[in-house]
């Protein structure tokens, strides 16, 4: 949810903003825009697009500039649609700001700005705090933005430049993510590390309301009365190649083939003797035995590997576990209360919607233990308890390897709980986690079925719609398999339980249909298989994901994505490498950008 990135040192600084946004696009990419001080004012490079259609062919247009500091940013419209005009950065010509986030009374201060002579070119909320901060300006920065942030409601990270402070970066910012970088002789500000990455892996987490100054000398914190704050430093561990392509056409697909890594990363280091050991984030067995339920909260793609915790969980633990989407949990007053655990699993930490689920469930006192990838994000610094899921960065829009690590610690949660509980003995347990171990080698046996996806991807490319069917685990495994379709390739997909499909949906079904059928779970095989043959007797064409021992007869299945063998429960962890390399290669052939899919932004940090 847009980008922002400012750069201040001895360089001129247009291509290593643009460069840095680039890194960004990820967060937004209708628009893009710099504005860096050259000579005694300000100049303003913007255009609609996406950063090399529009920002880099404007710039190509101007003479070069020199400028050794300025702000930029990568934009996914909210106020506003994309266009030249609103797109950031927004100013006068005495002020120009950056924003990420919603100023939620931009009407009121539209109103007041407005009483005051100001007028307004923009659709944008951005505007009106441009324009407030000009309201306030007397010469003082730090007074205006502290004048200003008292105005202001909504959640927002800025980045501020004054013509009168020539090479200086204001930096503010509540709910919406910012971090200052430090470099040898040069100093940054962006909405995450990996923009940076490549000049520098020290860097500063900015809180609600502190403002940074940036200069020529070096970075400083001051609070809204302009006293010195002191900050610790942070080192990155994320290192540049992750944040690189590292020669696959996609970031996607470097990203899915990254899982096995990835899943290891998130497991081994949470096993001792045998045994899963959550106790880093405190999470002992008396408080896993002291809690009365357990609710799992997440948006789109970790509210479904939710889902498949909660499976897991209320098989092996018989507790009853409630899952919910963020933004239904925090508007329909839940029976959370003291006593409950609530989980709140976020790839970046930063989703607005899961970040006030949690603030909810801390409100109505139960405990809150945040699954992230992103360290040191606004939900991991909000919930009582994290653990970090150590996918490294993701950057594709879509989610793969973030989901997979979600997933893969529902299964030591889901391990922790039952033995905890008495649900299990060690013995279970420690066979249970053995096999989770060995989980990462069966993910690369099935990245290996990459002619197989490919012939998938070209059966259904041309569908216009299709269903994703499965029972248990594989209807949790169906919609996430269903939403990456959906998400990067625009064919419209459904998931649905597969017994629920008679009543009703399988109307929908006429010759041709594709039928993507997720069948992991032997106890549930021929319960599916029967649903498989009440969609092929109705002219459905069946793509079955399921072991590749099972045998099945032409009435069945037109195509079969075998799987390697596995224990059931690990199944729909290991085939849902199937699920995205479908979506992937389906999106390729339509020519979609898979990366960058339209109307989406990796971090959604507004509700
Ligand atoms: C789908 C996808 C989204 C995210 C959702 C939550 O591929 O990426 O559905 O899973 O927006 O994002 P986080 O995990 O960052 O809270």
């Amino acid at each position: 949810m847009c980008g922002i990135v400012g750069y201040v040192g001895k360089e001129a600084c247009a291509d290593i903003l643009v460069d840095a946004l680039r890194k960004l696009e990820y967060r937004g990419y209708d628009s893009a825009g710099i504005a860096v001080f050259e000579g005694e004012k300000i100049k303003t490079v913007k255009a609609k697009g996406k950063i090399n259609d529009g920002l880099v062919a404007r710039l190509s247009e101007q003479p070069k500039l020199y400028a050794t500091c300025g702000i930029g940013h990568t934009r996914w419209a909210t106020h506003g649609e994309p266009s030249d005009v609103n797109s950031h950065p927004i100013g006068n010509g005495r002020v120009s700001i950056v924003h990420n986030g919603i100023i939620e009374n931009y009407r009121e201060l539209k109103a007041f700005l407005t009483s005051k002579g100001y007028g307004f070119e923009s659709e944008t909320d951005t505007e009106t705090v441009a324009k407030l901060l000009d309201y306030y300006y007397q010469g003082d920065p730090v007074e205006a933005i502290a004048k200003a942030l008292d105005d202001i409601e909504g959640a927002y990270a800025l980045g501020i430049i004054f013509r009168e402070h020539k090479n200086k970066i204001f930096a503010v910012r509540k709910d919406s993510p910012l971090i200052v970088g430090k470099g040898e002789t040069e100093s940054f500000i962006a909405s995450d590390v990996t923009a940076i990455l490549e000049h520098t892996r020290e860097y500063y987490f900015m809180e609600r309301n502190e403002i940074a100054v940036l200069d020529e000398s070096g970075i400083s914190f001051v609070d809204v009365h302009g006293d010195p704050i002191e900050k610790e430093l942070q080192i990155a561990t994320w290192d540049v190649a992750a944040a690189q392509k590292g020669g696959y056409e996609h970031f996607m697909l470097k990203e899915i083939f990254e899982q096995p890594d990835a899943v290891r990363n998130t497991v081994s280091p949470r096993v001792k003797d045998g045994m899963p050991d959550l106790s880093e984030c405190g999470l002992t067995e008396e408080k896993i035995r002291g809690y009365k339920n357990i609710y799992i909260v997440g948006c789109g793609s970790a509210m479904h590997s939710g889902m498949v915790g909660k499976y897991l969980i209320e098989d092996l633990a018989r507790i009853p576990v409630i899952v919910d989407i963020a933004s239904e949990f925090r508007y329909r007053n839940p029976l959370v209360s003291e006593g409950d655990l609530v989980v709140i699993i976020s790839q970046s930490g930063e989703t607005a919607d899961t970040l006030e689920a949690l603030k909810l469930s801390k409100k109505k006192g139960a405990e809150t233990l945040a699954v992230v990838n992103v360290v040191g994000s606004s939900i991991a610094r909000e919930a009582d308890m994290v653990i970090y899921t150590n996918a490294g960065p993701e950057i594709s829009v879509c989610s793969t390897k973030a989901y997979a690590v979600q997933v893969a610690f529902m299964y030591m949660f889901a391990f922790a709980v039952a033995y905890a509980r008495g649900a299990i003995d060690a013995e279970k347990c420690r066979q249970l986690t053995d096999s989770l171990l060995g989980v990462p080698e069966k993910i690369r046996l099935c990245l290996d079925n990459v002619s197989g996806y490919q012939y998938v991807a070209s059966k259904i490319f041309n569908a216009d719609s299709l269903l994703y069917i499965g029972r248990g685990l594989d209807n949790a495994l169906s919609m996430e398999g269903s939403l990456k379709l959906k998400e990067i390739s625009y064919i419209h997909s459904e998931a649905y339980a597969a017994g629920e499909l008679k009543h009703g949906t399988i109307s929908l079904i006429e010759e041709g249909t594709p039928v993507i059928v997720a069948a992991t779970q032997t106890a549930l095989w021929e319960k599916t298989l029967s649903n498989v043959r009440e969609v092929k007797s109705r002219g459905a064409k069946v793509i079955m994901i399921c072991r590749e021992s099972a045998v099945l007869d032409e009435n069945c299945a037109d195509y079969k994505v075998g799987l390697p063998e596995a224990e059931d429960m690990f199944l729909p962890l290991i085939s849902v490498v199937a699920m995205q390399l479908i979506a992937y290669y389906t999106a390729v052939q339509r020519g979609c950008d898979v990366d960058k899919p339209r109307n989406l932004a990796k971090s959604v940090t507004v509700e």
